[in-house]
């Protein structure tokens, strides 16, 4: 950018702690809004629909990367920090983003991605350049192969997206990369590495951002000693002992982006998206740490009372205990929508499921949004705070028919076309029930969107009491009223009925039996689902006052 920057704009009305208990959205920018038809969604797009957020009630968005990027992971491959991908526009549209939402008193949240650049960054093409043992290398994590001419990776250590999580360079050094070979790991031993991530966060915080979300925090510090040890992702030990995730010496790190965030008045907010064993995920969000942590249990329990309940018990304990409020969230950009998950049999591994193209039974669609509704509004009268990813709140399912040739997750590519990956939550938003992309821009979308997406559409739900959108909109609006403190009482209830109190105006039962139950005494404030008869329905919730 030219000129002065823009001074940084605040929120309407302060609040240092408004973290603790927000409702924070989601936003795509690739597929949110697309403002000046290229197919894909954009920075302005997105500030010309601060008003529908701010309609919906939100506290907080959370932008996804938008930064320059050679979308080898939809962004999630930075090749500069600082700045925006100019087919997404320009850093004075995020100020003027920032300044739109603040004017709503909505916060905005930036995703920084420091366990690898894109192999696009300056440093890595630097490190390219620059030959083994050089200083630009050591920013990255450059090893001699094994086998007689180093021809082996170094180690069998196996990349998140499928394959080796080494790749050899031409002059015959490997380096690794937990994820896609075109996100390179960076050093974190290297201070250089730390100094650059201190200026990203003070860049965004000058400029008005409230908050970061933490990408891969757990994986940032590695044990590389010789001889390589093998890693388990799938079952973390509780003791930081893995040689590649949630590591001790990873806090370290954060200590220090506390050190930063707290420069700012009022002090940023961080979250932790921490892979990480519960009882380890709460130290990322320690006070002296990132402040939050994502707590994923519930995105991946089945619908199921004592699953939820045990979660929540469990949560709420360990955030007590670590200082720090819990976090909630059914989806995200990573997962099949919680509709689709809940609308399919229990045991369903989504990954086989989205292969059959699974637009075909088993997934009973009304029944999976059904339960979703009820799931949503479970979520909001929790205490913490609550994370709606776009689309949820227009009950979207997961779009399963994106024609093959079309997919552009790096799981589909790297998984030699077996697991088809995150494309099917990531298409555009349908904002109006016709028009060539559904309102989301003039021409189709880059990522196609179902046929039938208009029915789901903001204008065809908006003025429907009954819809998903309205139930979104009234729960956020009751919470911003009713809550207060930050615990919940366990209520005495039937079997298959999760019940809390928040206090005594606000209690939340939620049936995930199939048969009706005798409906709470007190004033229905919401309900998820249709009552009748003075009874709660099977998998339903309701709020009583
Ligand atoms: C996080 C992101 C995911 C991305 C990965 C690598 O898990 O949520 O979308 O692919 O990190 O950056
Ligand atoms: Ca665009």
């Amino acid at each position: 950018m030219t000129g002065p920057r823009t001074p940084a704009s605040t929120p309407a009305t302060p609040d240092a702690q408004w973290w603790r208990q927000a409702v924070v959205y989601q936003v795509y920018p690739r597929s949110f809004a697309d403002s000046n038809g290229d197919g894909l969604g954009d920075v302005a797009g997105i500030t010309s629909r601060v008003p529908y957020l701010a309609e919906l009630g939100v506290d907080a968005i959370w932008l996804s990367p938008f930064f320059p990027s050679p979308l080898a992971d939809g962004g999630y491959d930075v090749a500069d920090y600082r700045d925006v991908d100019p087919r997404l526009g320009t850093l004075d549209d995020v100020d003027e983003l920032i300044a739109a939402a603040h004017a709503h008193d909505i916060r905005v949240i930036v995703d920084v991605v420091p366990n690898h650049t894109s192999d696009e960054h300056e440093w890595f093409r630097a490190a390219l350049a620059a030959g083994p043992g050089s200083p630009e290398r050591a920013r990255y994590v450059f090893r001699e192969g094994a086998g007689v001419d180093g021809e082996l990776p170094p180690s069998d250590w196996v990349a998140n997206f499928g394959g080796s999580a080494w790749t050899r360079v031409p002059d015959g050094q490997w380096y690794l990369h937990l994820f896609a070979p075109e996100q390179p790991d960076l050093d974190w031993t290297n201070p250089e590495v730390h100094a650059d991530f201190e200026h990203t966060l003070r860049f965004w915080s000058d400029r008005g951002v409230d908050g970061f979300r933490v990408d891969v925090a757990h994986g940032l510090a590695k044990d590389l000693l010789e001889p390589y040890r093998p890693s388990n992702e799938q079952a973390l030990p509780l003791d930081g002992s893995d040689p590649l995730y949630d590591r001790d010496e990873v806090h370290e790190i954060f200590e220090g982006w506390r050190r930063v965030l707290d420069e700012y008045d009022p002090p940023r907010a961080a979250i932790a998206e921490a892979w990480a064993p519960a009882p380890r995920r709460v130290l990322y969000a320690r006070p002296t740490e990132l402040g939050q942590a994502f707590n994923f249990d519930l995105l991946e329990a089945p619908f199921d009372p004592t699953a939820f309940r045990t979660i929540i018990e469990r949560n709420l304990a360990m955030s007590e205990e670590s200082g720090a409020s819990s976090t909630w969230v059914l989806s995200n950009h990573d997962v099949v929508r919680h509709a689709t998950r809940y609308g399919l049999p229990d045991d369903t591994d989504t990954d086989a499921w989205l292969m059959t193209d699974g637009f075909t039974p088993p997934l009973d669609r009304d029944h999976g949004l059904h339960r979703a509704r009820a799931a949503s509004l479970l979520l909001f009268a929790l205490p913490g705070s609550t994370y709606t990813y776009q689309g949820e709140e227009l009950g979207l399912h997961e779009a399963a028919a994106i024609p093959r040739e079309l997919l552009q997750d790096p799981k589909w590519i790297r998984s030699g076309h077996t697991v088809k990956g995150r494309d099917g939550c990531r298409v555009p938003i349908p904002w109006t029930v016709d028009g060539p992309s559904f309102g989301f821009g003039d021409v189709p979308p880059q990522l196609p969107q179902p046929e039938d997406f208009g029915a789901s559409s903001v204008e065809a739900l908006a003025d429907d009491p009954t819809s998903t959108l309205s139930l979104y909109r009234a729960a956020f609006a009751t919470r911003r009223q009713l809550q207060r403190g930050e615990h919940l009482t366990w209520l005495d209830t039937p079997e298959h009925v999760v019940g809390f109190a928040r206090h005594d105006g606000w209690r939340s039962y939620t049936n995930f039996g199939t048969s009706p139950v005798a409906l709470p005494d007190g004033d229905v404030l919401l309900a998820s689902g249709p009552l009748t008869d003075g009874m709660l329905p099977g998998e339903t919730t309701v709020w009583v006052g």
